[in-house]
């Protein structure tokens, strides 16, 4: 059949080089909010689960987990090994999310028996402080991640924060690090690189929630404090989504004083009466163009405000949350246990095509949350499965992680329906049902495709690698890997654990490929 204007072509520019894709964006972050830290990094039991009398949690929670399925400090085996040796996880976030800004760290080191309980007022449970900066790092070091630590700026002060630093970073003859030496029984600090300036200043539900300029003046003094005692550390201002005022806001008054600037954003369904769940596809698997066009106005704040300031290093982002969150379905009630299904698999990959393509741009992404919180892994007591958004995550990191990310022009028929919000097919312009990142290594080209069509399958996509012809690179072959299911609703549970996985292919480069409806296709073209 000859080939219409409707059929999609994919050009693939190597050339035309963006930057080189941050390890950092496969980072992930754990709060204190239900089962991820009591439950995923370390046991649940009764005295550690965040529970209240008035919201007790299911009995079923408190199966003990074998000691031979736990590290020798007590961490769990199997989440590591997913963290570690699979995903590949470079840095973790930690304490919170809205829970650290009412956090008092000191509350959190020292012998367990003298650890006090505390009233937590993000979630409304109870924090048994079993786990706190010590451990946090003990468990990085086992996850080979560098950790990065969010400051309490609701109920915390400066000087509080200041100890917290000196506490982890201090090499003096000085009280709070002698307190880590006394605490570990050694000289060595943990030189945590990497810490934000609070946590989601500007909301309503946030415990000492400011105005950006408040905001901006405090958080400066914070800045230039911590840089006096510690000049080495990568400071990260609170930034809200990319393109809201208080981002001007903050980063015209903190361009000067930070490395990063964090925004936040989830995806996901969100009709409460579910009346509308006809456009729970379309609604899903486009929602990242929002955080790619708030990326884009991001850009320009940033560069306006370094223009303003002079100040030439460059200033990335930190998109320290992100991920695919309906908050009708994972709420504090269920610890915001959300189960994805094939359509979240899909927007998880459109949100990692965001990442490569803005590579200049985007330093750090952290996955919200790591483990059993809106999470790609679920735990129970003796084991875990893997959701289907784990495996987007999964194959980028393996493939794509450290190649050069590369234009790439797509040419393919639009959504029509309805975005969330509104505003990304009436101010972005209506999405491409073929959503494309590519990425340029030593000896091959990985070209990631997720086909937003609920019902179409593209066949034979041209994928025409400008220049190669001429320059006579010689293409070998492919390796397809595939996320997809006949059903947009398939996911994975305890007893069908491989319902949504990867499917992988070898074969001869004939340079076109046929991208199923509602599928992730992940090519790696060696040459
Ligand atoms: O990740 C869940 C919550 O979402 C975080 O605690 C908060 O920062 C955000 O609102
Ligand atoms: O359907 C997947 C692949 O697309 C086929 O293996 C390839 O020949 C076609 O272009």
């Amino acid at each position: 059949m000859p080939r219409t204007y409707q059929d999609p072509t994919i050009d693939i520019f190597p050339s035309a080089r963006i930057d080189t894709v941050s390890p950092l964006i496969f980072s992930g972050f754990i709060e204190h909010l239900g089962r991820c830290i009591y439950g995923g990094i370390l046991p649940a039991t009764r005295e550690t689960f965040p529970y209240t009398p008035r919201k007790p949690c299911p009995k079923d929670q408190f199966t003990e987990t074998p000691s031979n399925l736990l590290t020798s400090q007590g961490f769990r085996k199997d989440v590591l090994e997913v963290i570690r040796d699979e995903v590949a996880v470079p840095a973790m976030r930690w304490p919170g999310g809205n829970f650290v800004s009412s956090y008092h760290w000191e509350d959190g080191v020292g012998p367990l028996e003298g650890r006090k309980r505390r009233p937590e007022l993000a979630w409304g449970f109870e924090e048994s402080n079993v786990f706190g900066t010590d451990e946090f790092i003990s468990w990085c070091r086992e996850a080979k991640c560098e950790p990065y630590i969010c400051l309490n700026m609701g109920t915390g002060t400066l000087s509080e924060a200041l100890h917290w630093v000196e506490y982890c970073n201090g090499t003096g003859d000085t009280y709070y690090a002698n307190l880590r030496r006394k605490h570990t029984g050694q000289d060595e600090p943990y030189k945590v690189k990497y810490w934000s300036l609070g946590n989601e200043v500007y909301g309503p539900w946030q415990v000492g929630q400011q105005t950006a300029s408040a905001y901006a003046t405090i958080a400066h003094q914070w800045a230039h404090a911590i840089k006096l005692f510690d000049p080495s550390v990568i400071l990260v201002s609170c930034g809200l989504s990319g393109l809201d005022e208080w981002d001007g806001v903050v980063i015209d008054r903190l361009v000067d004083q930070v490395d990063l600037h964090s925004v936040h954003l989830y995806t996901g369904f969100g009709d409460r009466d579910r009346s509308q769940a006809e456009k729970e596809f379309g609604r899903s698997v486009h929602g990242p163009e929002a955080a790619e066009y708030a990326l884009e106005i991001a850009r320009g704040l940033i560069n306006k405000a370094r223009v303003a300031k002079r100040v030439s290093k460059p200033i990335k982002i930190a998109f320290d949350e992100y991920g695919v969150w309906d908050e009708t379905v994972g709420t504090p009630h269920n610890g915001l246990e959300q189960f994805y299904n094939l359509t979240d698999a899909l927007a998880m990959a459109c949100w990692l095509n965001v990442f490569v393509r803005q590579a200049d741009l985007v330093e750090m992404a952290c996955i919200a949350q790591s483990v059993n919180v809106i999470s790609p892994i679920i735990t129970g007591p003796t084991g875990l499965f893997k959701q289907t958004i784990y495996y987007p995550l999964y194959l980028f990191s393996k493939y794509m992680r450290g190649g050069t990310s590369i234009k790439v022009e797509v040419d393919s028929p639009v959504f029509e329906g309805e975005t969330l919000p509104t505003w990304i097919s009436t101010i972005k312009g209506k999405p491409k049902l073929l959503d494309v990142s590519a990425t340029l290594h030593p000896k091959a080209l990985c070209v990631a495709v997720v086909n937003r069509s609920e019902d179409t399958t593209y066949t034979d996509v041209p994928l025409r690698i400008a220049s190669w012809d001429a320059e006579r690179v010689k293409v070998g072959r492919v390796e397809a890997h595939e996320i997809w299911h006949e059903d947009v609703k398939a996911r994975n549970g305890w007893e069908s654990k491989e319902e949504v996985a990867v499917k992988s292919s070898t074969e001869e480069w004939k340079g076109s490929w046929t991208f199923k409806k509602h599928s992730f296709t992940l090519l790696v073209i060696e040459f």
